[in-house]
């Protein structure tokens, strides 16, 4: 079974989606990671993020891995530094790719071949799982997102203004859903929570609540 869970940044799915997986015993991918780890490559190599062709001839050359919840780059576990700011803020550019969107996209449909797992973005139910038996989208008010941000970044001692985390987040949401390919939308058939008002445990409920609901009907065709 495929569980998608699509949504902005700031939503929360990343954290639900974890927990989600682990409750159920299912795999897990973290399809930005992969994003990020290309970004990452890029960065590191002084590639010119000006330069479509260059960008993609270099993407297109790096080796990346989805092994137990890390990301590898040409064999390093990068799932720490790809967190970096200089990253989010370089993302758009290698996001817009698209050859390296259909690569990223075929590679996350061999992780989950035969599997039962839960995939996180913001493609996944539209366009890498257009038949995915359970898609959710999470969403929440810029607000919300930038306030859960802000508690993030200052556990992790950065200290930013709402305005200066708005802004950010602004740019990734525009940037996010205006893409031609692999924007940021719900898919039709996904179910939408907006988490504005729930606790991440009530969250977490939610979309156990809506696995099992789909899980149920499964049982009950294949009885009938
Ligand atoms: O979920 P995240 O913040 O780690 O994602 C980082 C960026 O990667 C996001 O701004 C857009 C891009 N991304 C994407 O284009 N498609 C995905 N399936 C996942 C992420």
């Amino acid at each position: 079974m495929i569980v998608t869970i699509d949504g902005p940044a700031g939503a929360g799915k990343s954290s639900i989606a974890r927990q989600v997986a682990d409750r159920l015993a299912f795999d897990f991918l973290d399809t930005g990671a992969m994003y990020r780890a290309v970004t990452l490559g890029c960065l590191r190599a002084g590639v010119d993020f000006d330069d479509v062709d260059a960008l993609e001839q270099f993407a297109g050359c790096l080796e990346l891995r989805w092994d137990d919840q890390r990301i590898f780059l040409n064999g390093e576990d990068v799932s720490e530094e790809i967190r970096q700011p200089e990253v989010s803020a370089a993302i758009g550019r290698i996001a817009d790719l698209l050859p390296l969107r259909a690569r990223l996209s075929e590679m996350q449909r061999q992780v989950a071949e035969g599997r039962d797992i839960v995939t996180e973005g913001r493609d996944q139910g539209a366009e890498v799982f257009p038949h995915a038996e359970c898609k959710v989208f999470l969403t929440a008010s810029p607000q919300t997102r930038a306030r859960r941000r802000q508690l993030q970044l200052s556990e992790t001692g950065v200290d930013l203004s709402i305005d200066e985390i708005l802004d950010a987040q602004n740019r990734r949401d525009l940037e996010d859903t205006t893409r031609d390919v692999g924007r940021l939308r719900a898919a039709d058939d996904a179910i939408v929570v907006n988490t504005d008002c729930l606790s991440s445990d009530e969250v977490l409920q939610a979309v156990l609540e809506i696995i099992h609901g789909v899980l149920e009907s499964r049982t009950s065709k294949t009885a009938s």
